[in-house]
C-alpha cells in the first residue's frame, strides 16, 4: 500500500510542468508527483543543483520536495502505468509544415501522448490538458483514448495554466483563479472534483472556477489574446505619443486609473515576446477562420501585426537618430530575455531587433544576466557576427549606442557615468522598456530615446 493518497504524473518537464508540479508537491505532501520528459538532459538538470529553468523561488521548492514526493525521470511508460492522474504539459508549437503551417497548432506530440497513455495504461486515468490547446482538442484526445480503451475509463479534463514567467511561483501559489473544464457527465464531474481537490490544498474554493471543457480551452486562448492586445494597443499609442509630444506613461496612467480599464499590461515596450502570446493568438485566428469568421480572425491578427511593426519601428528609430547608418557601429543590447527574471528568450523582441541590426551591418553585442546561452541558440546562424558579454560595462565599452531590451533591475543600478565615458560620442541610449532615469542619463551627456516619449537630445 502506497504512503500517498494519489499518484500524479506530469508529462513534459518544461516551464509549466516543472514549476507547477513543484508547487503542488510543496502544498500536497500526501500526493506523489512524478514529472517525466523525453529529454534526458532536461531531467538530469531537474535532478541536479542547477535546474534547467530560472524562476525566482523555484530552486527552494524543488530542493525541498525532490525525492520525497517529487520525482523527475525519463520513464514515461512506467509513469503512465502507475499514475491516477496525468497532467499533459508538453509543448504545443505552431505547425511548420502542410495545411495551417505558421498558424495552426502542431498537435502531433499531443496525439502521440494520447496514444501512449491508452497503450500503456492498466487502470482508469484522469487525463488533464495542461498545455494550451485549440478548442476541442480534449474531445479529440477523448476519442483516441476511448477507441483504444480496452475497457478502461479515461476522463479528459482541461486545466489551463495562467502563470507568467519570472513570477511563475508566486502566480502558482496565489492564482487569481484556477480553471477546470470537465464533461457534464457524472464521471466528468468526479474527475473535475479530483483536480479541484488538489488545488483546494491552498486555493480558496471561490477561486476555483469550473466550466465545460470547450469554454476552458477557449478561455486560455482568449486570456492571452486580451493581454497581448493591451500591449499592442498601448504600443500603437506609443507611436502617436512620439509624434505628438504626449507621454505614453502619463497616458497609460491616466487611462489605467479608470477602474473599467485597470492599470496592468499598459506598459509600452519594444514589443511583447514569450513562447505563448503569438502562438495562442495565431491559434485563435486559425480557429476563427476555420469557422468562416474572417472579421474575428482579422481583428486578432492585427495584434500581432502591431507587435511586428513596433520591433521594426524601434530599429528604424535607431537608424534615423544615428545619422541614417548603423554600418560598422557597435550597438549593445542590454538584455535578451523576453522579460525580466527569466532566462527564456522564446520569441523575444531582442531576436528580431538583433537580426534587423545585423542587416544594417551593425556590430551587435549582447549582454544578459541569465539568457546568453539561449541567445546563442536563437542566433546560431549569426554567431560569427555577434559578441556575447556577460559584463554590461565591458559590453558597452566603445559602443555607439545601447538598446535596452529587457527590464532587468540590474540595468537600473549601473554606473552610467562610467558607461558614458567608455562609449563613442555621441552616445545614444534607446530605452525599449522605459525603465531608466531618462533625464539623469541626458544630463550625463546621452542622447536618450524612450518609447512613447519625446527624445532627450543635445543640440
Ligand atoms: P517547454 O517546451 O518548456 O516544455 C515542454 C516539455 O515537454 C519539453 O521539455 C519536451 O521535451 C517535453 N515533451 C514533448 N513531448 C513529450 C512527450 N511525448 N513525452 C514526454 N515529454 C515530452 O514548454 P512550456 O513552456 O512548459 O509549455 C508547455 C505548454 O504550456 C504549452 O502548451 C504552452 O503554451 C503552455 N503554457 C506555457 C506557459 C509558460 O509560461 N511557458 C504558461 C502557460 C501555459
Ligand atoms: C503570459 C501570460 O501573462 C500568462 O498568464 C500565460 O500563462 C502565459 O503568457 C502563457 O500562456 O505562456 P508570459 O508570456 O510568461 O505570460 O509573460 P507576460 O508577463 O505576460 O509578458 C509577455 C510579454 O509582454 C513580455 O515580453 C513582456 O515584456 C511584454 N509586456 C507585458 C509588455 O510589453 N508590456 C506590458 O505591460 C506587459
Amino acid at each position: 500500500m502506497s504512503e500517498f493518497k494519489k499518484t500524479v504524473l506530469c508529462i513534459g518537464a518544461g516551464y509549466v510542468g516543472g514549476p507547477t508540479m513543484a508547487v503542488m508537491a510543496h502544498k500536497c505532501t500526501n500526493y506523489k508527483f512524478h514529472v517525466v520528459d523525453i529529454n534526458p538532459k532536461r531531467i538530469d538538470a531537474w535532478n541536479s543543483s542547477d535546474l534547467p529553468i530560472y524562476e525566482p523561488g523555484l530552486d527552494e521548492l524543488v530542493f525541498e520536495r525532490r525525492n520525497k514526493n517529487l520525482f523527475f525521470t525519463t520513464e514515461v511508460a512506467q509513469g503512465i502505468a502507475e499514475a491516477d492522474i496525468i497532467f499533459v504539459s508538453v509543448n504545443t508549437p505552431t505547425k511548420t509544415y502542410g495545411h495551417g503551417a505558421g498558424i495552426a497548432a502542431d498537435l502531433q506530440y499531443w496525439e502521440k501522448t494520447a496514444r501512449q497513455i491508452a497503450e500503456v495504461s492498466t487502470s482508469d486515468k484522469i487525463v488533464v490538458e495542461k498545455s494550451t490547446l485549440p478548442v476541442r482538442t480534449a474531445e479529440a484526445m477523448s476519442k483516441i483514448l476511448k477507441a483504444n480503451s480496452r475497457g478502461l475509463n479515461f476522463e479528459v479534463v482541461s486545466n489551463p495554466e495562467f502563470l507568467a514567467e519570472g513570477t511563475g511561483i508566486e502566480d502558482l501559489l496565489t492564482p487569481d483563479r484556477v480553471l477546470i473544464g470537465a464533461d457534464e457527465s457524472p464521471s466528468g464531474q468526479r474527475a473535475c472534483q479530483e483536480i479541484a481537490d488538489i488545488y483546494s490544498h491552498w486555493v480558496k474554493p471561490e477561486r476555483i472556477l469550473t466550466t465545460n471543457v470547450w469554454s476552458s480551452e477557449l478561455s486560455k486562448l482568449v486570456a492571452n489574446a486580451f493581454l497581448a492586445q493591451r500591449v499592442s494597443s498601448i504600443n500603437s499609442i506609443s507611436a502617436l505619443c512620439e509624434a505628438t509630444e504626449a507621454d505614453v506613461n502619463e497616458v497609460a496612467h491616466a487611462i489605467g486609473t479608470d477602474s473599467r480599464i485597470g492599470p496592468k499590461f499598459l506598459k509600452a515596450s519594444v514589443g511583447f515576446g514569450g513562447s505563448c502570446f503569438q502562438k495562442d493568438i495565431l491559434n485563435l485566428v486559425y480557429i476563427a477562420r476555420s469557422y468562416g469568421l474572417e472579421e474575428v480572425a482579422d481583428y486578432w491578427e492585427q495584434v500581432i501585426s502591431v507587435n511586428e511593426w513596433q520591433k521594426s519601428r524601434f530599429v528604424r528609430k535607431m537608424i534615423s537618430s544615428m545619422f541614417n547608418t548603423l554600418a560598422g557601429k557597435r550597438i549593445v543590447l542590454f538584455g535578451f530575455a523576453f522579460k525580466a527574471n527569466t532566462g527564456d528568450t522564446r520569441e523575444s523582441p531582442a531576436i528580431e531587433v538583433t537580426k534587423q541590426l545585423l542587416e544594417e551591418r551593425a556590430s551587435v553585442v549582447i549582454t544578459d544576466p541569465k539568457a546568453i546561452e539561449n541567445a546563442k541558440i536563437d542566433l546560431v546562424e549569426y554567431l560569427d557576427q555577434i559578441e556575447f558579454e556577460e559584463d554590461p560595462y565591458k559590453a558597452a565599452e566603445g559602443a555607439h549606442a545601447i538598446g535596452v531590451m529587457t527590464e532587468w533591475d540590474l540595468y537600473k543600478e549601473l554606473d552610467y557615468q562610467r558607461i558614458y565615458e567608455s562609449m563613442q560620442k555621441p552616445a545614444c541610449l534607446f530605452d525599449g522598456r522605459n525603465v531608466l532615469d531618462h533625464s539623469a542619463l541626458h544630463e550625463l551627456g546621452f542622447h536618450v530615446f524612450p518609447i512613447g516619449k519625446s527624445p532627450l537630445v543635445h543640440h
